[in-house]
């Protein structure tokens, strides 16, 4: 028998199998070694699946060939492509056995000891189970083969797994045709060199961040000539009658005074919008169900959105922000990952999150605006998506401004009328249900929205690193009202771009006793408004620096 170490090196990612089948024996064997590899809170949540069909296979083959076209379109030249495209990555129908690995993430609904750093934890377990089972086949003279270049939401639909069995990837199980002379295939044919020696480094002293300190800050546009008196005369001495410019004129003293400038220059705007799920949209709250929230995700990455189209027209740089998606997005994507759990509770009888992830939500959205500020930034723009999130807005406005929940409940999506009486009725139970503390934070851990919070955090944020913030529709001024009341003075950087036909949006902007610039009957969310105001915004900049005053164009005053 042969020592564990000449196992653990003789173990082969394994791309080519004789068609000798699979004993039952031997598969017993190896998942019963995959069952005794550690777990999590000893948690039990991976599961296998077994399969021998050659028409599941196939359409398993099929997902392959699609991803696989993908990726070598993703590759970095043509050379490389023809090298990838030359490789053997997959031996689903070839393999006599074909076995999926998956962890059931539904244990995380409970108390699970190990979770709470990280929920990945759970997949982390499954993986450890992978490795036995490798170990086992290689031991027994078979050997197996994980193909990840899959799409694994339609993997999932095609295999009918249910929404919290997540799988690790398709393993193409059989007895090994080649041992690639004892390396690993890609290095056998020259793609990578394996190192020799595994990457250790000692840390050997405490890294301490001081996240308060702004150095460098490349967004003070400070003028020593500044003052809103001076400000505002320069807009009063344009060629134009004092204040037709309107809105503009407004807009251009607001700009002005945040950079504290008479020359204000608006520099790489960028939109964010944090998507996630929630809780209550279990009990039908929105005319949409909830996998449309991680639906749009992959829409919104894929450039096919309403915010990709008017940020691309405006020249506004887009980021997309998981902030608690009911799905494991693949790492790869240009999704930045803010997930504080997988969608929130239900509050229609318990809390939407823990203290821990509120706080986590606002720590968050902040990093993820300084971020953005880091890059040269000095306007940001809010926007959202998550199925289920007005009504989580709804709440959330009621027992903040204390206004009756029918004046804060509107048709979000676009709910029928019975849907719409239902939604009261089913806010109303969950705001009689609460038994909490009155104070804010309590509210937000007992109704929040991770995307939310998120969006508060991010416009404290703004405001502490001196940006002009644009304020999307209803939910985003949701948003901003609980940032408001953590300070009130992010008012003054504050644009609010449009009046959302959410029936809730007016009486919340008057509530705060601001004014939209916009009004166009939009209730899409996603930050479309911010999008579609950008250019008026850069208008009111533009007629500041660049019209004439009485004096230069020699026109006379009134
Ligand atoms: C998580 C994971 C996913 C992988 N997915 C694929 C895959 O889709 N196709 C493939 O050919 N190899 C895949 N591999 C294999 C690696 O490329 C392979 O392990 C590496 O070349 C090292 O080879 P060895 O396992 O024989 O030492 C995967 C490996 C891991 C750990």
């Amino acid at each position: 028998m042969k020592t564990l170490d000449e196992i653990i090196k003789s173990r082969r990612d394994t791309r080519h199998f004789t068609s000798d089948p699979v004993p039952d024996a031997v598969i017993e064997k190896a998942l019963q070694a995959g069952h005794w590899a550690p777990s999590v809170g000893l948690t039990e949540a991976t599961k296998y699946y077994l399969i021998h069909s050659a028409e599941i296979k196939k359409a398993v083959k099929n997902l392959f060939l699609e991803y696989d076209q993908k990726a070598a379109k993703s590759t970095d030249d043509e050379l490389q492509k023809a090298q990838y495209q030359a490789l053997k990555l997959e031996a689903i129908e070839e393999a006599p056995l074909g076995l999926v690995i998956c962890y059931d993430r539904s244990v995380l609904n409970h108390f699970t000891i190990g979770t709470v750093g990280s929920n990945e934890a759970i997949k982390f377990s499954a993986v450890c189970a992978a490795q036995n089972i490798w170990l086992s086949l290689t031991e027994q003279g078979y050997s197996m083969g994980w193909v990840s270049i899959l799409n694994y939401y339609q993997f999932k639909k095609i295999l009918g797994l249910p929404e919290h069995i997540e799988p690790l990837g398709y393993f193409c199980v059989g007895k090994p045709a080649t041992d690639y002379d004892k390396q690993p295939m890609l290095q056998q044919l020259h793609w990578k060199q394996k190192s020799e020696a595994p990457c250790v480094t000692e840390i050997k002293a405490l890294s301490l961040i001081d996240e308060k300190v702004k150095e460098n800050n490349p967004i003070l546009q400070k003028d020593s000539k500044f003052s809103a008196i001076a400000l505002q005369h320069k807009i009063d001495q344009k060629t134009k009658p004092t204040g037709s410019l309107g809105i503009l004129e407004k807009l251009a003293l607001q700009i002005g005074t945040v950079f504290q400038t008479l020359t204000p220059e608006i520099k790489q705007p960028h939109l964010v919008v944090f998507v996630a799920d929630h809780g209550i949209a279990q009990y039908g709250v929105s005319a949409y169900p909830q996998d449309v929230t991680r639906q749009m995700i992959t829409n919104f990455l894929e450039g096919g959105a309403a915010i990709n189209v008017f940020c691309k027209q405006n020249k506004i740089a887009l980021s997309i922000v998981d902030s608690g998606v009911n799905y494991d997005f693949p790492s790869n994507t240009k999704l930045i990952s803010a997930k504080a759990d997988k969608g929130t509770h239900s509050f229609l009888s318990g809390s939407a999150m823990s203290k821990m992830q509120m706080e986590f939500c606002f720590a968050k959205g902040a990093e993820i605006v300084t971020n953005i500020a880091k890059q040269g930034s000095n306007c940001v723009g809010f926007g959202e998506m998550g199925i289920g999130n007005t009504a989580t807005a709804s709440v959330l406005m009621s027992v903040l401004c204390n206004f009756s929940i029918e004046d804060c409940v509107g048709r979000g999506t676009g709910v029928t009328d019975e849907k719409l009486e239902f939604k009261i009725d089913i806010l109303r139970k969950a705001i009689e249900n609460y038994k909490g503390s009155k104070d804010l934070d309590s509210y937000l851990t007992h109704f929040g929205g991770f995307e939310i919070l998120q969006m508060a955090g991010g416009m404290l944020e703004a405001f502490q690193q001196n940006m002009i913030f644009l304020v999307d529709g209803f939910i985003c001024s949701v948003a901003f009202l609980i940032a408001f009341k953590k300070n009130p003075e992010i008012l003054k950087n504050a644009i609010f771009s449009h009046q959302s036909a959410e029936k809730a949006h007016k009486k919340l902007l008057d509530y705060l006793g601001v004014n939209a610039v916009l009004q166009l009957d939009l209730r899409l969310g996603e930050g479309t408004g911010c999008a579609l105001v950008f250019p008026i915004v850069q208008s009111a900049v533009a007629f500041l620096n660049e019209m004439a005053s009485f004096e230069s164009a020699g026109v006379s005053e009134k």
